[in-house]
């Protein structure tokens, strides 16, 4: 049955005609096959070819046919004899070109690494999948961020923080004797798309993932990552030295707790010779750090950063956070805490920043630390696992949110400093760069926990990638290749998608509202939640409506959150008149008569987006059910069935948001809008 188990990577043959006119450019493949990176590359080709083509495609070219030919100058000596200009593709990029050879049709996937052909033959397989003519291909790709990592909160009892996919893919308790087949579909995966590293424990780390015992576990995994370009890397609890080691202390100026992580590191490079790096949440919910020994996030990102520097891996220091007493403003805590850091970190530390100051909203202004820390690398975190969005059921596509981040300026160095060249380091001249996706995969048959969150994966990785690609093309790319290229399909789901993030956000938090959710679940509508031992928790922190309007005044006049962004943006965001509309609430504290663009006032303007949301939702549902031609009815039963729930779920949002904050305005209902059930 049709489950969704093979992600975007089906490779069902073609229609006849089309797979017949790709044998005549792809009749064989020739690649060397001597290293485990070759292989996986030559093998994936021959796979791919296999199932989209016929079985023709496959192993050696007959005499005088067309040839896709892949290697290295090193590796093939048909490919150096080419002498194609590969210098600019460094490392990871390749280059497809269509080649005529003695008289026949054929084409090359070349590259200055065993990696970068890997990649390339994904490429090319997308090509196929998705039907583009390759007569005249000619493409040079690389990788414009050098970092493109998962994050997996997963724990090592397998339960997955945030996590709605099931159980952790990691089989501890059978590694590092049994290899799960999927342990290799998820690096195949995840290559397809570029993703260079796994981090694989939870930032809320458990000491004992650093012990000899899962040292080996987590070498098997890596072992299994690297034919895919892929490395291992894992949170580091920063309290390790106490509760493995032994020691009094982790003070991170302490000579004998600096002795414990090199020795550390050393050790985890005996395992795991490629490793990459530790990643560290410290100081932030409760979990150990520098601070508890009055020293400063440099001090203890250095500490491991020196540990690290011999074998060349690096930090990926977390700035979400926030401190045990209850500020003024949560936003404005990373930073006031690390900007005055910059400058302190050694050369392998990335400060890995969220893409908003508070907490994975479904809609926040891009955090201010961008473009901030002009001598520090800053790396992206999103969330692709939807711990506010809806977990598994509801549909939103987050490649319009990633991009929206991504293309927002700074303005840091003046027009067009956006937020995407900050990240891939051309702005600041960063040595050192990396995009972080906390991850939404676990053990069920979909992955995902939905058909459509696959794509957000997918939009990660590509995104990754290159920052300044297009969320609606990479969508259609993924419908392609998930479902069908029947453009009687591809052009209704796509335009569902594309709309898709934007009504959850209607339908929970409009016009720059955010934290609704209920407390510690962040599932359902929960305005009214109050009381709980930190108010940072509690929606009435973030909303603060009451009988004279609603929103969070960060302007001048409030918690002049608004002043950590350059001047052009302080000053936008911080005037209720050019404030997009978007962020409205999230910048201000707004009078439920206030004008609205529209004409209308604050109240119907809020009323009438909860209800925009709730119809989105509907019509998705009937471009879905219109769509049961094209999709397995497996799969299109599930995403059906959860679009159903998300409807019921989106009038819930709806209805109780409404109802709460009309027991603060005591206005009436605009005029077409049903009262809440
Ligand atoms: C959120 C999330 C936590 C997570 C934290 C983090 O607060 O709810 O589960 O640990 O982010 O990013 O560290």
């Amino acid at each position: 049955a049709e489950d969704g188990h093979e992600l975007w990577l089906r490779y069902l043959p073609l229609p006849s005609a089309q797979a017949q006119a790709y044998r005549q450019q792809l009749g064989g493949v020739d690649a060397p096959a001597d290293t485990p990176v070759q292989r996986a590359a030559r093998d994936e080709l021959v796979r791919g070819l296999q199932g989209l083509l016929g079985a023709t495609a496959a192993g050696a070219a007959a005499v005088g046919q067309p040839i896709v030919q892949v290697g290295t100058p090193a590796s093939s000596p048909r490919i150096a004899a080419l002498h194609l200009p590969l210098q600019d593709l460094g490392e990871e990029g390749y280059l497809i070109r269509h080649l005529q050879q003695g008289g026949q049709g054929g084409i090359v996937v070349a590259a200055n690494s065993d990696v970068g052909t890997l990649h390339g033959v994904f490429h090319l397989l997308r090509l196929v999948q998705t039907t583009q003519p390759l007569a005249d291909v000619d493409l040079r790709q690389s990788p414009k961020i050098q970092r493109r990592v998962l994050n997996h909160w997963d724990n090592l009892d397998r339960s997955v923080e945030r996590g709605y996919a099931g159980q952790s893919l990691w089989d501890w308790q059978k590694l590092p004797g049994w290899l799960d087949p999927r342990y290799t579909d998820y690096a195949r995966a995840n290559a397809s798309i570029g993703i260079n590293g796994t981090v694989l424990n939870n930032v809320n780390a458990n000491a004992l993932s650093l012990t000899p015992m899962y040292l080996e576990k987590a070498a098997a995994l890596a072992s299994v990552m690297r034919p895919y370009g892929i490395r291992v890397y894992l949170s580091a609890r920063f309290s390790a030295p106490i509760e493995i080691g032994g020691l009094p202390t982790a003070d991170p100026l302490d000579p004998a707790v600096q002795r414990w992580w090199k020795d550390k590191v050393d050790e985890i490079y005996r395992y795991i010779p490629d490793f990459g790096g530790l990643l560290v949440k410290a100081n932030s919910e409760g979990q150990p750090g520098p601070q508890d020994y009055g020293r400063s996030h440099a001090a203890g990102a250095n500490m491991l950063a020196d540990a690290l520097a011999p074998h060349d891996g690096i930090v990926m220091w977390r700035a979400f956070v926030y401190s045990h007493e209850t500020s003024p403003d949560r936003a404005k805590q990373a930073y006031d805490e690390f900007v005055p850091l910059d400058g302190s970190f050694r050369d392998n530390v990335l400060v890995q920043v969220k893409n908003g100051a508070i907490d994975f909203q479904p809609r926040e202004p891009f955090h201010p630390l961008f473009g901030a820390m002009p001598k520090t690398p800053l790396m992206m975190e999103f969330q692709i696992t939807k711990e506010y969005l809806g977990f598994a059921t509801h549909l939103a596509y987050l490649g319009p949110m990633y991009e929206e981040t991504l293309r927002a300026d700074t303005y840091v160095q003046g027009k067009g400093s956006t937020v995407a060249r900050v990240v891939d380091g051309s702005l600041q001249k960063s040595r050192l760069t990396g995009m972080a996706g906390v991850a939404n995969i676990g053990s069920d048959r979909n992955w995902s926990g939905s058909q459509f969150d696959q794509a957000n994966w997918y939009a990660f990785g590509r995104l990754a990638w290159d920052p300044m690609d297009d969320a609606g093309r990479i969508a259609e790319e993924w419908l392609r290749m998930t479902f069908s290229n029947d453009p009687a399909f591809v052009a209704p789901a796509l335009a569902m998608m594309m709309r898709s993030h934007e009504a959850v956000v209607d339908y929970m938090t409009p016009l720059g509202l955010a934290h609704l959710m209920g407390r510690s679940h962040h599932y359902g509508p929960a305005p009214w939640d109050a009381g709980s031992e930190r108010p940072d928790w509690d929606p009435v922190y973030y909303h603060r409506a009451g009988a004279d309007g609603i929103g969070f005044d960060r302007s001048a006049g409030g918690s002049d959150a608004v002043g950590q962004y350059a001047a052009p943006l302080a000053r936008q965001y911080g005037n209720l008149a050019t404030v997009p509309e978007q962020y409205l609430l999230w910048f201000h504290h707004v009078r439920w008569d206030h004008r609205m663009a529209s004409g209308r006032t604050l109240w119907d303007e809020l009323v009438i987006r909860y209800g925009h949301g709730v119809d989105e939702v509907a019509a998705m549902r009937g471009t879905w059910d219109g769509l049961a031609a094209y999709v397995d009815p497996e799969r299109h039963r599930e995403v059906a069935a959860f679009l159903a729930i998300q409807q019921d779920e989106a009038q819930w949002w709806r209805d109780a948001c409404v109802a709460y904050f009309q027991s603060l305005s005591q206005r009436p209902l605009p005029a077409g809008q049903a009262p809440p059930a």
